[in-house]
């Protein structure tokens, strides 16, 4: 089994949740309605320390899944908005190429009368930090503080980028050639979500914890949209589409004009 002690991180680290009760009672607290299944997986994610694939038609809450636990564990959410040809540069780390470039014209141009850097020196300085771009799994590897990582619609990606998330999910390290292995400080919560359009490998099956979200019954759908309802206004394009047409309480009084973009959420 995974966890901080087979990964070689430091142990201590608390348990998030004390029960199965106190993940539904605190994920409704911040809005999000938990059946059994649902607050079950947390539960066991941030015992066994492993990620959550959550899978499911769209618009069942599975993306707000994550968005409301971070929420409710008082943790930064680092997002990775999966897509096709989503690579290793946009998803885990790259260069800045262009800076590295000034910094080597600079180079040049400075030295004037003086000898410039060696290419040596200059090499040290262009592969340091100073020009790293941080992608959002090495931010959430390197993080300190609490992170709750979405990778979001992996379906999205293909086989070898869901080959890199795998490699990650397991070591919760990266290897950077020019600066060495970076390892996590600490575990963070893991979702990923998916909404079927492909079968994911077994592998990566394998490696996380499986949560299937289903359209709720009424009963429970008219208790989401009264959860949403409860809270401070917010864009009705956030509440799940069966249940907007179906609650007149939560029209808004002017309602968006149709087709027209929203830029408020
Ligand atoms: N169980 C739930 N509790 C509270 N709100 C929910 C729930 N399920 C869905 N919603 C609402 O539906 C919206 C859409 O959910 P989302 O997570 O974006 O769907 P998905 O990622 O599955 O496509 C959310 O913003 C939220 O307002
Ligand atoms: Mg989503």
């Amino acid at each position: 089994m995974t966890g901080p002690d087979a990964l070689g991180l430091p142990d201590g680290a608390a348990p998030r949740f004390e029960s199965l009760q106190t993940v539904r009672d605190g994920l409704r607290d911040v809005g999000y309605l938990a059946d059994e299944s649902i607050s079950g997986v947390v539960y066991l994610a941030d015992r066994l320390s492993k990620p959550v694939l959550v899978e499911g038609p769209a618009g069942t809450g599975k993306t707000q899944l994550a968005k409301s636990v971070a929420d409710l564990t008082g943790s930064r959410l680092i997002r990775l908005q999966c897509y096709e040809g989503l690579d290793e540069s946009k998803a885990l780390y790259e260069w800045n190429y262009r800076k590295q470039l000034l910094r080597i014209q600079a180079g040049e141009h400075g030295k004037g009368e003086l000898e410039g850097p060696s290419w040596k020196e200059l090499e040290e300085d262009i592969f340091s930090e100073d020009f790293l771009l941080t992608r959002p799994l090495l931010e959430a590897i390197r993080a300190t503080e609490p992170v709750v990582l979405l990778v979001d619609e992996v379906d999205r990606v293909e086989l070898e980028t869901e080959a890199l998330l795998l490699e990650i999910l397991s070591e919760y390290q990266v290897s950077i050639p020019e600066l060495g292995t970076v390892r996590a400080a600490q575990l963070p919560m893991v979702f990923l979500t998916s909404n079927n359009t492909r079968e994911l490998s077994e592998a990566l099956k394998r490696r996380c914890l499986y949560l299937h979200i289903d359209y709720p019954d009424l009963d429970r759908e008219r208790e989401i949209v009264r959860a949403n309802c409860a809270r401070p206004p917010r864009c009705p394009r956030r509440s799940t589409g069966r249940a907007r047409s179906c609650c007149s309480a939560c029209r808004p009084s002017t309602p968006p004009a149709p087709k027209r973009r929203c830029t408020s959420c």
